[in-house]
């Protein structure tokens, strides 16, 4: 009977690996990550580095569909589609819409044949032309915009979801910010020590919740950083 169950087991794991690995097969977005991250920086918007060894991606996204030949809006992103499964395998200087001037700079993209199939291309390229939009480019800028408008402290608190457990006024599955920052009023190294390695058993009416440790997750510079800045409130 056990050895039954143990088989059953087995199975089951062994169909659901297997459905597992064909989804991952054709995640566009894991796909790009793996197979073109390691030339073109695939931020949206890009950073730019000095040495890049590509365009980024949302650059050539933006360089396909604004060059691309096509009778018709919705004949642009299959088109598309097909330079991208065309050109990773078979790049060349006359077919790049690369300008003269940094494809000299980058040289010509080494072909990815036997790297890549073309059903993960049409996965990849998919993924590519949906999610490289001006639209998705202007709502990451407004979100960085707004990050950048923030005092550092309580970035890194969004950021890190502090703000699920704690308010600033308000006790919620941790206690308020308001309260914290009148217990340790001159104890900024208390408040420093509780985030880098959690806390419990501190409050009343806490007990049994555990703040979470981020000593791992935040450098010692970001913890002062976010202790000042509860100290603050
Ligand atoms: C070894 C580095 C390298 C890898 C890996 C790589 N690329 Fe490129 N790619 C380049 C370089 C360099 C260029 C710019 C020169 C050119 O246009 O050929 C480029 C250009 C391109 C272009 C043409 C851009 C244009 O404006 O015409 C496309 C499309 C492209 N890459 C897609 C991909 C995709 C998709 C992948 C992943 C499957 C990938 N690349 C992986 C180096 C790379
Ligand atoms: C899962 C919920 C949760 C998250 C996420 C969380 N906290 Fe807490 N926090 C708590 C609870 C619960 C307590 C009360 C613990 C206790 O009684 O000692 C607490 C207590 C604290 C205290 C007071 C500790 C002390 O020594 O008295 C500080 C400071 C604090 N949190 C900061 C943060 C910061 C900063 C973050 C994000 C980096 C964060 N918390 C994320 C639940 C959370």
């Amino acid at each position: 009977m056990v050895y039954k169950i143990l088989l059953f087991c087995a199975l089951l794991f062994a169909i659901s690996g297997c459905q597992i690995k064909q989804k991952s097969n054709f995640d566009g977005e894991k796909l790009l990550k793996q197979k073109c991250a390691q030339c073109h920086n695939l931020d949206l918007p890009p950073k730019t580095f000095q040495d890049e060894k590509a365009p980024p991606m949302m650059a050539v996204a933006f360089h396909i569909k604004d060059f691309i030949k096509a009778s018709s809006t919705s004949d642009k992103i299959p088109k598309a589609i097909d330079f991208v499964k065309d050109y990773v395998i078979y790049p060349s200087a006359a077919k790049s819409f690369c300008d003269k001037k940094s494809l000299k700079s980058y040289g010509v993209m080494p072909s990815q044949k036997g790297k890549v199939t073309q059903d993960e291309l049409q996965a990849i390229a998919e993924y590519m032309f949906a999610h490289y939009t001006v639209k998705n480019m202007n709502d990451a800028q407004n979100l960085q915009n707004k990050l950048n408008a923030m005092p550092a402290g309580h970035r890194i608190a969004l950021q890190h979801n502090c703000l699920s457990c704690h308010k600033t006024g308000k006790d919620l599955v941790g206690p308020s910010f308001h309260k914290i920052a009148l217990r340790y009023k001159s104890n900024l190294q208390s408040i420093e020590k509780s985030i880098k390695n959690g806390s419990t058993k501190k409050w009343k009416g806490y007990h049994g919740v555990m703040m979470p440790a981020f000593g791992k997750k935040l450098s010692d510079k970001e913890i002062k950083t976010l202790a000042q800045w509860i100290q603050n409130h």
